[in-house]
């Protein structure tokens, strides 16, 4: 069987690390096996610039074709804020019905110093996973803007809090059996809507260890106290989701340490580092390829149901890391570590991998 990837390269660092991921995934593609067929779909604001369209009909009828997306982030600072994301990013997510955005958020060995937090709190690691919800809430592109005032629906629906709250109790079983749900029910009627939810669920599932957490409160706690025996499982909405998700990246060294999954459990999903386009260092060659190579992994675990190679992947990066290899935004002076290039970096992970 040939498995189909769509690629969308995306615009600033986006064809810098996109291209990195597609040779990772070819590699790992022949270590298992498995043959890759990739399939262009170019989406963004460089192609909204080009086409007049951010997202063309040709690119989603192409990537409807397709096993599995790998998608680079999008933006351009020419380009108001809002367009590339509304009808890129977020119409893609709907598209496609991927209402699950997985970040799994864990320390890489070595990087205990490219971390703000002390070594002391690191000590036991960091090994959480996101269960952001993705197809709702604030990010429901309801509402309106006028010149008196703007509003945002934050849209709960029974359907959309069920299916995410059913996924993450799912992903608890298979890992520590902790669960907490992060939301704002003491203010938000939504929020309280997905913690009742979320209690009567609970009830179904005793083998899970769960817990309500305040969003405000989770964003001191983790800081305090970001160790695996802490948090396991987090499952939140789709605003707090977007935010946490950054804090968690500064706590493991860096948003270029963070890979992501936009899960339709049934259909087609699409996995993208959780950095955006980064202009300022577009075209440099010193972006960090780790975030997007870690993207793949998930693809091989989630679409392709390879945790082997999955696995293969997450090792090559260890061993790079090990090597001392550092690019700029985890590089750390008098560790004995290595300032290098993009390239420097993906070739070493490739090298691994062979
Ligand atoms: C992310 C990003 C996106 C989001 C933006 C670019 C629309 O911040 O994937 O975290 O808010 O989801
Ligand atoms: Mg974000």
């Amino acid at each position: 069987m040939v498995y189909k990837i769509g690629v969308m390269p995306g615009d600033g660092v986006g064809p810098e690390v996109v291209s990195w991921g597609k040779s990772v995934l070819e590699a790992t593609s022949r270590l298992g096996g498995i043959e890759l067929e990739f399939v262009d779909a170019p989406v963004g604001g460089t192609t909204f610039l080009e086409t007049g369209k951010v997202l063309p009909q040709e690119s989603l009828q192409a990537l409807n074709g397709c096993n599995a997306i790998l998608k680079g982030p999008m933006g351009r600072p020419d380009i108001e804020a809002g367009i590339v994301e509304r009808d890129g990013i977020l119409a893609l997510r709907q598209h496609f019905e991927q209402y699950v955005n997985l970040r799994p958020v864990k320390l890489f060995r070595g990087l205990e110093s490219a971390s703000p937090l002390k070594d002391s709190l690191l000590k036991h690691g960091v090994d959480f996973i996101i269960v952001r919800e993705n197809s709702e809430g604030l990010y429901s592109r309801m509402g309106g803007l006028t010149a008196q005032s703007a509003t945002d629906i934050n849209l709960f629906t029974e359907r959309g809090v069920r299916r995410i709250l059913e996924f993450a109790f799912q992903l608890a079983a298979k890992r520590d059996k902790h669960l907490i749900s992060v939301d704002k029910a003491n203010v938000l009627s939504a929020s309280l809507f997905w913690r009742r939810k979320f209690e009567a669920m609970a009830q179904n599932h005793p083998e899970i260890k769960t817990s309500s957490q305040l969003v405000d409160s989770f964003c001191l706690l983790v800081l305090q106290d970001p160790s695996p025996k802490k948090w396991d499982v987090l499952v939140t909405d789709n605003m707090f989701g977007d935010i946490i998700a950054d804090e968690a990246a500064a706590i493991v060294g860096s948003l270029g340490m963070s890979p992501s999954a936009n899960l339709n459990p049934g259909g087609i999903s699409m996995y993208e580092p959780v950095h955006g386009s980064a202009p300022d260092i577009a075209g440099k060659g010193i972006v960090n390829p780790l975030a997007t190579i870690l993207s793949c992994a998930l693809l091989m675990r989630h679409s392709l149901q390879r945790d082997d190679l999955g696995d293969k992947i997450e090792n090559a990066v260890q061993k790079a890391l090990d090597e001392g290899l550092r690019t700029t935004d985890i590089y750390v002076e008098d560790e004995g570590f290595t300032k290098v290039t993009t390239e420097e970096l993906g070739a070493a992970v490739l090298k691994h991998l062979n």
